[in-house]
């Protein structure tokens, strides 16, 4: 294989594999798994953190809001390069050339379908129609940014030799990166060895630029098809974190990179991810969306590293190599330790911060995530690093809020009817409320509709741990639903109902940002 010069990353050694996170797009846009403005740059910046070479920031044409996102993403993250994507249409890609202006290094990702099936019924397209949009599409990208990068919706349900056809036609008019999703999830890994050699066989021009594969999730086989893609030539990943994704997802990105890192006599490619950080980076995700992964989630998944038989736990002791094929400390789990206790001081609580990786919090957060934790440390006996990281993405993800928590008191039992004493600020008023319910949450949530009355509907109320005993902190997640748009809030305490209502409010602070943009009248107290 022959050396590429490619527009952002130079002269590209044969071996080296280009980590392209989709979570703010393809992550973003699947069910529940949106995200606010401020939401979206805090993980741009853990992403820029982690190492991925290109982050699609989202799809500026789709809406003024996810325009407003991929432009301040563009404006904010640097050492990065940002791409937005479009579909093969003028405005669309005139957009997304504007949405990513400001950023340091540019891409625009431009895509159409190619398959029998999505030509005929979605796009209502003859094949020869489709070859000029590739064209002119790549052409009027290739006028904004010299990285372009083009797609093949639907590519591995194409036919092959038209495939080929509209690649060629892609690298002839300027396209520096050639990506073949599965957009179905339907491929197999032979399928992608295949259809990655053919086209890097056949088509002129193919060895000077970047073949890339972007595998769904749909037959759980999306990291196997993405090692196969690059087996036959790919050296771009798409991927996402925690492998969110439209219907069963994306790839993952933290399964591809640690299978290229633990296996490098089956998979010998490297890439620059500091996968240290990347528990952090999922839990940060699961924070903002309010989506736990399930405990046996390779890599992140709460069970990954734990060994409960007896033989297993006997074998650890004597090499932990028996048992585990890589350390928990290289993807970022640290052995649980006691941190700190209600003495620590600021210092102490800063220092601790920054070897979980959150150095650069500002100094009213850090105040507040101190403040919280010398709450915390009053009320629970063990604290540990995973409580930290639970309060502080939990302090993080709230920002400047029109709502914020004041303090709760709840009375219940088997006998009265449960009880609630809430004081919330509003606007940086204090109202307080004394409510009842049907349970000491439904009281709770009460005394919130008698602070704020509001006309979105309770969707889902999801607990879980942050970690183990009955001293735990809880985390919430509140899903409010306001005219078709949900929005999910979290919120973590040792106490669940406080846990509860400040989920409740965050979903409620989410809203009112969501309402200001369109009727700024909407929603308010
Ligand atoms: O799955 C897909 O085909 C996509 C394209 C837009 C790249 O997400
Ligand atoms: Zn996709």
């Amino acid at each position: 294989m022959s050396t590429i010069n490619h527009p952002n990353f130079g002269a590209m050694n044969d071996k080296r594999v280009i980590i392209f996170d989709t979570t703010l797009r393809d992550g973003e846009q699947s069910p529940g798994f949106s995200m606010n403005i401020d939401e979206k740059i805090r993980m741009a910046e853990a992403l820029a953190a982690l190492g991925v070479d290109v982050m699609e920031a989202g799809f500026p044409a789709a809406s003024p809001g996810d325009f407003e996102s991929v432009s301040r993403i563009a404006e904010n993250v640097k050492g990065v390069v940002i791409a937005g994507l479009a579909r093969a249409a003028v405005n669309d890609i005139t957009r997304a050339a504007e949405a990513i202006r400001a950023a340091e290094r540019k891409r625009i990702h431009t895509f159409i379908s190619t398959s029998p099936l999505h030509m005929k019924y979605k796009l209502r397209k003859e094949p020869e129609q489709v070859l000029e949009a590739v064209t002119s599409s790549v052409t009027l990208a290739r006028s904004f940014t010299d990285d372009v990068e083009w797609s093949a919706e639907d590519g591995t349900r194409t036919d092959i030799d038209f495939l080929c056809r509209c690649v060629e036609a892609a690298i002839k008019a300027g396209a520096t990166t050639i990506n073949i999703p599965d957009t179905v999830g339907y491929a197999v890994p032979e399928d992608m060895l295949r259809i990655f050699s053919t086209v890097r066989e056949r088509v002129p021009g193919a060895d000077q630029v970047i073949l890339s594969a972007h595998c769904h999730n749909d037959l759980g086989l999306a990291v196997a098809n993405t090692l196969a893609a690059v087996h036959g030539g790919a050296r771009q990943i798409e991927c996402t974190i925690n492998g969110i994704g439209e219907r069963a997802g994306n790839a993952s990105l933290e399964e591809v990179v640690m299978a290229i890192r633990t296996r490098p006599d089956a998979n010998p490619y490297h890439h620059n991810i500091d996968t240290t950080r990347i528990l952090r980076t999922s839990k940060l995700l699961s924070t903002i969306t309010g989506f736990d992964v399930q405990p046996n989630k390779a890599i992140v998944g709460r069970n990954a590293f734990a060994h409960e038989s007896g033989i297993h736990q006997d074998g650890m002791l004597k090499n932990a190599a028996t048992y585990e094929i890589m350390t928990p400390e290289s993807v970022g789990w640290q052995k649980t330790s006691l941190v700190m206790g209600k003495h620590s001081g600021r210092a102490a609580f800063r220092d601790k911060l920054n070897t979980l990786g959150y150095g650069d919090l500002g100094e009213n957060a850090l105040n507040d995530a101190f403040n919280r934790f010398k709450d915390l440390a009053d009320r629970k006996k063990i604290v540990y690093d995973e409580d930290i990281v639970a309060l502080v993405d939990d302090e993080v993800v709230r920002g400047n809020q029109r709502i914020k928590f004041g303090s709760l008191e709840v009375w219940a039992g088997s006998k009265a009817k449960p009880r609630a004493l809430l004081e919330l600020e509003v606007d940086g008023e204090k109202k307080i409320a004394d409510e009842r319910g049907d349970g000491p949450v439904d009281a709770a949530f009460n005394a919130i509709h008698a602070i704020f009355p509001h006309q979105a509907a309770l969707q889902l109320f999801s607990v879980g741990a942050v970690t183990e005993g009955t001293d735990a902190q809880a985390r919430c997640t509140v899903r409010l639903e306001e005219e078709g748009k949900s929005v999910d809030g979290q919120g973590a305490d040792t106490d669940t109902i406080v846990a509860a209502v400040r989920a409740y409010i965050h979903a409620l602070n989410k809203l009112i940002t969501k309402r200001a943009r369109t009727a700024p009248e909407a929603l308010s107290a």
